[in-house]
């Protein structure tokens, strides 16, 4: 019988995140500028970032050292197991072989605090006293809450109003761990009353949560601003998930064939990916897709420019697929992927067809998360059901042309936090939106020109 959960034992752990940048075919457009228009430098986004953060923001080394600190405080829940999803292949009648890597294994049940930790470190180090964070689903500003905790930060959460109303219990989980949590659109941020004087009933966005968190932290000497996900130096963090993932499939006897990975900001996709980017390029024959919703398809519907990344444009511009930076998402449950850009790296990729991305309605995601909690136990994060839905398609496809590949996909989260959307599915009261194309039109139309 072969063994369906593949361990890493500690020692094995990487000691290094993997840097794409060196390595990717073609660079990545230099971060705008939003007042002048000129590519960033790093005292530009000094206010708001640590130096340490700032460097691997930019670097061209292609392994950057894992601190023995983190790695004694990954060990919390790293490695991760790989996981053979056998009784969801049973239940497909596929040939295929399916397997998981469950970043559910955190405190905060995603792999959002691999990044947490490694920002608050930093953070730490330079004797910064709080940190200040948006958080869409809720999975990110309670990693941040978990990582100032050790770290004896402060941690202030922007919590998307959407989300802040749909999972009190994510509120809970961040206060726990001493994080102080508001509904955004606050009252506290010009970038929030502004938001309210249009709209007293905004339903937020992580673009207008950035705005606030990015204000607060410019507005206050001792504190800076953490992301979860879109910039390079997150990527970084997270590719220690598909660093182990590689080890685990050698031990298992396995390639890859499909790699697959839901996309919100990037940075769970892009850490699982990425490292597998050398093999793609040499030519081995390996699909790697992003999934996101079809309310929200900023892949799939969205053109490849830059833009900023909030509302309240203080962020540096980015080039990426974006859906324009005032779109404000229409309020489907996966919280998580509700942003109007994707991560650079991800963003150059997909554009170079490297990577590729597709984007499902939420019945049909929650149609596989079911599928996927009955067979193998677990409940997913409506984010990681776009992933899993893919997978299971995937699958299907293979019964029907008979081929036996390798399917591997990010398992991002557990949703027990998120039962409220599956009693919603249960009852038969989740509505499909796809966007419609004059709602992209009208968001792209105020898409900054920028000619480098
Ligand atoms: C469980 C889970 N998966 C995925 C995501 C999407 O983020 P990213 O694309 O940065 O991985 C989120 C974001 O909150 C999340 O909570």
């Amino acid at each position: 019988m072969e063994e369906v959960k593949i361990y890493l034992s500690e020692k094995e752990m990487p000691r290094e995140w993997y840097n794409v940048l060196p390595d990717l075919p073609e660079p990545l457009s230099p971060p705008i500028h939003p007042g002048t228009g000129k590519p960033v430098g790093p005292e530009d986004l000094a206010p708001i970032f640590p130096m340490e953060l700032i460097k691997q923001e930019v670097s061209q080394e292609r392994w950057i050292g894992i601190p023995d600190e983190l790695i004694d405080i990954y060990k919390m829940w790293r490695p991760s197991p790989l996981q053979r999803a056998i009784h969801l292949e049973r239940f497909l009648k596929t040939p295929a072989r399916i397997y998981f890597k469950n970043e559910s294994v955190s405190a905060a049940g995603s792999h959002k605090p691999n990044t947490a930790v490694a920002q608050a470190y930093y953070n730490k180090k330079a004797g910064v006293k709080r940190l200040a964070t948006e958080t869409g689903a809720g999975q990110w500003g309670s990693a941040l809450s978990f990582a100032c905790n050790l770290f004896g930060l402060e941690c202030t959460v922007y919590m998307v109003k959407v989300s802040y109303e749909q999972k009190p219990y994510r509120k809970f989980l961040m206060q726990t761990w001493g994080g102080k949590v508001y509904s955004s659109p606050t009252n506290l941020t010009n970038a929030g009353k502004a938001v309210l004087k249009k709209d007293p009933n905004s339903p937020g966005s992580l673009g207008i949560a950035i705005s606030e968190a990015v204000e607060d932290a410019a507005a206050h000497e001792d504190t800076k601003y953490a992301l979860g996900s879109v910039l390079n130096h997150v990527v970084l963090h997270q590719t220690i998930v598909g660093l182990e993932t590689q080890k685990q499939l050698k031990i298992a006897g396995e390639q890859a064939d499909i790699l697959i990975g839901c996309v919100g900001g990037g940075s769970n996709f892009g850490g699982f990916a990425v490292p597998f980017l050398s093999e793609k390029l040499k030519g081995r024959d390996i699909k790697i897709i992003g999934v996101e919703p079809t309310s929200c398809p900023t892949l799939t519907k969205g053109p490849f420019r830059y833009d900023f990344g909030d509302i309240a444009k203080m962020t540096p511009l980015l080039m990426m697929y974006t859906l324009g930076h005032s779109f404000v998402p229409p309020a489907i449950h996966a919280g998580g992927l509700r942003y109007h850009g994707a991560a650079p790296i991800v963003s150059n990729l997909v554009n170079q067809k490297i990577f590729e991305a597709v984007a499902y309605p939420q019945n049909s995601v929650f149609e596989a998360a079911i599928m996927f909690a009955k067979t193998e136990g677990i409940i997913p994060a409506p984010e990681t059901a776009h992933a899993i839905r893919c997978a299971i398609d995937e699958a299907i496809k293979c019964r029907e042309t008979k081929e036996e590949k390798c399917i591997v996909f990010n398992f991002s989260g557990h949703g027990h936090f998120d039962m409220v959307s599956y009693d919603k599915y249960l009852s038969g009261k989740l509505e499909d939106y796809v966007l419609p194309e004059d709602k992209i039109k009208e968001a792209l139309s105020e898409l900054p020109d920028i000619k480098i």
